[in-house]
């Protein structure tokens, strides 16, 4: 029998999933390793195993697809952290089931693709005698231990796409027009995003916006002539004397979602100008990634192979400085990486005359 390791895709869905499997199958196929991946997250471990064998016909075409042909979830029997931090101890039985679905299949090492829940997750089968292997997923680019994750290219070109297209309107109408994005706790799709698509106003978590700076800066647009305004709010953004938007789910989650409607209403009722709210939601996460993405997944995919190969357990890969390198996995959880309010690409918005409503 070939040597095996095992992959799969854990939490939301994004853009490069499958562009990571891919360089993963073809990287051990040249070891001369045969790859399993498991279904729908850590639930793909639960006995009996629940896999598919990823050889070169499984994998031919993937790249341009969205999402992950291994399926994902963010809940289940493997959840190790709830909403914002909260841990919780992934069950010991639950982590011994794996560990012995995994020997009787004889996986070597398993690699773990997932955003910083996953990660502390692995860090929990690592400890149990499991060998990990970390590859960061966000979209919303938000881990400190690497300077770039996959998907988020790619929303943040659902979000310009989707500014270009507002900006008809706005300015067809002189209407506000507000985009809610998403990032719960970090702004950079919203920062990027805005920046790419010419927004006038930017509203990010790290960034308390107060509604009449807002409408200081719309008034100070029509003043000048121009009538329309685009604005885009993350969704996790926090006005200065109010709460995030955040709704608790059944299962003990939180989901955000609101804000644009409310900075819409406030803008509307502060001007008196037609003020319309779009939110773009999963429309971010989905579809076809960018050439960034594509290459990143695929490089995080072939790196974390030659990690396996060099026995680096409990490690993540990690890109710095145009490079792949690794980090250790428990280095790189609960350490989020938000947007400095006062750093470079704040400053670049305002240089071009963008407001955070600050
Ligand atoms: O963490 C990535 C993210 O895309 C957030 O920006 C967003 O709030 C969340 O996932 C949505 O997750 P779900 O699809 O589970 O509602």
């Amino acid at each position: 029998m070939k040597p095996r390791i095992g992959v799969l895709t854990s939490g939301g869905d994004c853009p490069g999933l499958n562009a990571v499997l891919r360089g993963v199958v073809l990287a051990a196929d040249k070891l001369g390793w045969e790859v399993l991946g498991f279904r729908d997250g850590f639930e793909g471990l639960l006995p009996p195993g629940d896999f598919v064998v990823l050889d070169r016909a499984r994998i031919a075409g993937i790249m341009p697809r969205g999402g992950t042909v291994i399926g994902t979830t963010s809940r289940g029997h493997f959840v190790a952290k709830i909403g914002a931090g909260t841990k919780a101890i992934v069950a010991a039985e639950v982590i011994a089931d794996a560990r012995k679905v995994l020997a009787e299949l004889g996986v070597r090492a398993l690699i773990i693709v997932g955003g910083d829940g996953s990660m502390t997750t692995a860090l929990q089968l690592q400890a149990a005698g499991i060998n990990c292997v970390g590859v960061p997923k966000t979209i919303d680019n938000d881990l400190e231990a690497t300077a770039m994750t996959f998907g988020f290219d790619s929303a943040v070109a659902v979000v310009m796409d989707a500014l270009d297209r507002l900006h008809t309107t706005a300015t067809s109408h002189k209407r506000v027009m507000v985009l809610e994005v998403m990032g719960r706790h970090a702004g950079w799709i919203a920062l990027h995003g805005g920046i790419a698509g010419g927004a006038h106003i930017i509203l990010i978590p790290e960034i308390p916006f107060h509604h009449d700076r807002i409408a200081d800066a719309v008034r100070r647009r029509d003043a000048r002539g121009s009538h329309g305004a685009i604005v885009v709010v993350a969704e996790g953004a926090l006005p200065q004397d109010g709460q995030q938007m955040l709704h608790p789910t059944t299962s003990g989650e939180y989901r955000f979602g609101g804000v644009g409607e409310s900075v819409a209403l406030e803008i509307a009722a502060r001007t008196g100008k037609e003020t319309r709210c779009c939110v773009l939601g999963h429309l971010q996460r989905g579809g076809a990634p960018t050439t960034l993405d594509r290459i990143l997944g695929t490089r995080f995919g072939v790196k974390a192979v030659q990690l396996i190969n060099e026995d680096q357990y409990g490690s993540m890969v990690s890109y710095q400085n145009y490079q792949m390198q690794q980090v250790p996995i428990a280095d790189a959880v609960n350490r989020l990486r938000l947007v400095p309010p006062d750093g470079q690409m704040v400053q670049t918005a305002r240089a071009v005359e963008v407001s955070f409503g600050d």
